[in-house]
């Protein structure tokens, strides 16, 4: 075969000596040699050392917008589930404050969206691909429609006449730092096209911190949970009481040391970060942890009483109205009588170990009720068990004995719930935040998705039951309810 077509080939060329043929080479050499060149000059100006300003302004022509005036930023990267994104927030608005810096506000991220690993196990993604993933998964939320601020769902307007909290939604400041025209918040998808998430999607990468800082444009924090603990006006330049053990250190070859650090000396005014128009952080997740604090531990601020003030503040953020007032109705007129709550996690592999402590507890709890009080016992049950696999288990018994107990839940497709998701799409609270200082004339927008909000009426309807609260334990969830009651969220008449 090889034989015969090579023969059939040299043939041909004796029959048709074309010495135009020759140019396809030539061509092909010339435009391989174009390529090569202009590979070389795009991969040299996206990793050469961003020190040159004139040529960051070149690539990310953001750093030298006025759009921005002289005002700062801080960003930060949250991720996990929403109670998790929450207490992130609180800490993001502290150390706003207290840099006087303007918090850019997040959305909510789906759940899965992105995961930071362990930091007691010093395995957590790097600020950087943090920073990365999330601005990604962002942008990907605003071409779905399914953006849901933050502030849209918490309420933030108590912190609104804090002089020291200054707060810009995400949208707002991804069109100004972007040189973006389209409204964000309202845009008509075909009007919007690709190239406007590609040139979202490209102006993140800047903000990840992969080129490292640009000048004053940009400042993104490096040190995460496993060099750091933030402090303010307390302890500085000392190592943490919580080190990675000897062991471990040999095991998985590591030589982080976590020090701890004020916050302020580190990062603001005076410090290179202090000059650049954004400071990124990457997680600003903190949990206490061995006697210190994963990564922020923050809890006073001796000589500083604005900030001072801010504490009891954060702690007692909570929904916005329509949530809140949502789950009084639920509790006044669905319920209508004193109820226990019980949140279950069951499905979530973190929580599966938990299943028989957590049903015991409900059931101690329950018992004692029965003795005690009136039947049949309210329960309302939040839980990630769908009904049809109630039969099996503990909640199964509970639902047949209809005669001690009465359980109550709530679907997403339950009218409150749709309800209540229309009226936070139309209020669009997030956009409160800066929007004065955008121009672009309001579309009409196509209604997007609605925001999935069942959790949030779930926590607060938890946060009314008078008969006590029986949680998964270790959930964040179940931390967060406790705090709501604490707060006294859910103010009862009626009963
Ligand atoms: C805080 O930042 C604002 C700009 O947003 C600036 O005008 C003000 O002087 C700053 N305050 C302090 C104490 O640095
Ligand atoms: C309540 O439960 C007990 C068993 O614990 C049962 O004997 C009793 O009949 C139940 N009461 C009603 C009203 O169903």
């Amino acid at each position: 075969m090889n034989i015969n077509s090579s023969g059939s080939r040299s043939k041909s060329k004796k029959k048709t000596p074309n010495k135009r043929l020759l140019i396809y080479p030539i061509c092909l050499l010339f435009v391989l040699f174009i390529f090569i060149l202009s590979y070389t000059e795009i991969t040299k100006s996206l990793f050469s050392n961003p020190s040159s300003n004139a040529l960051l302004s070149l690539k990310f022509p953001q750093c030298r917008s006025r759009n921005l005036g002289e005002e700062k930023f801080l960003w930060f990267s949250p991720h996990s589930g929403f109670n998790n994104q929450f207490s992130e927030l609180k800490n993001a608005i502290l150390i706003a404050s207290i840099l006087n810096r303007t918090l850019i506000i997040p959305p909510i991220l789906d759940h899965h969206a992105v995961a930071l690993g362990s930091c007691p196990k010093f395995r957590v993604l790097d600020p950087n691909q943090l920073r990365f993933q999330v601005w990604n998964h962002i942008v990907d939320l605003i071409r779905s429609r399914r953006y849901v601020s933050m502030a849209d769902i918490v309420d933030l307007s108590s912190l609104e006449s804090s002089p020291k909290v200054k707060m810009i939604d995400f949208r707002v400041f991804a069109m100004l730092w972007c040189g973006i025209d389209t409204n964000l918040a309202c845009f008509d998808r075909w009007e919007a096209g690709f190239s406007l998430f590609d040139k979202l999607k490209q102006c993140g990468s800047l903000l990840s911190g992969m080129d490292g800082n640009a000048g004053r444009c940009l400042y993104a924090v490096d040190e995460d949970c496993r060099t750091t603990v933030w402090t303010y006006q307390g302890d500085d330049g000392i190592l943490d009481s919580f080190q990675p053990d000897e062991q471990h250190k040999k095991k998985k070859d590591i030589a982080y040391v976590r020090k701890r650090k004020d916050v302020y000396k580190a990062l603001g005014p005076g410090s290179e970060a202090g000059l650049a128009t954004v400071l990124a952080f990457g997680s600003l997740f903190t949990a206490p942890y061995k006697g210190s604090e994963l990564y922020v531990d923050i809890h006073d601020a001796p000589k500083d009483p604005t900030v001072r003030s801010l504490f009891e503040k954060l702690d007692s953020l909570t929904f916005v109205p329509d949530i809140t007032n949502a789950a009084r109705d639920f509790a006044l007129e669905k319920i209508k009588t004193p109820f226990l709550c019980a949140q279950l996690r069951l499905l979530d592999g973190q929580f599966k170990n938990h299943r028989d402590s957590t049903f015991l507890g409900l059931k101690q709890k329950l018992e004692s009720l029965k003795k005690n009080g009136v039947l049949p016992v309210n329960m309302f049950v939040m839980t990630d068990l769908p009904e049809a696999d109630w039969r099996n288990s503990y909640l199964g018994e509970l639902a047949k004995d209809s005669g001690n107990y009465t359980l109550h839940n709530l679907r997403e497709r339950d009218e409150l719930v749709v309800l209540t998701a229309k009226k936070i799409a139309n209020e669009g609270r997030g956009m409160r935040f800066g929007s004065k200082l955008i121009t672009t004339k309001k579309i009409s927008c196509a209604q997007g998705v609605l925001p999935d909000i069942l959790l949030y009426i779930e926590e607060a309807i938890c946060s009314c039951a008078l008969l006590g609260f029986v949680g998964t334990s270790g959930s964040t969830i179940a931390e967060s309810i406790e705090l709501m009651i604490k707060n006294g969220v859910c103010v009862h008449r009626g009963f």
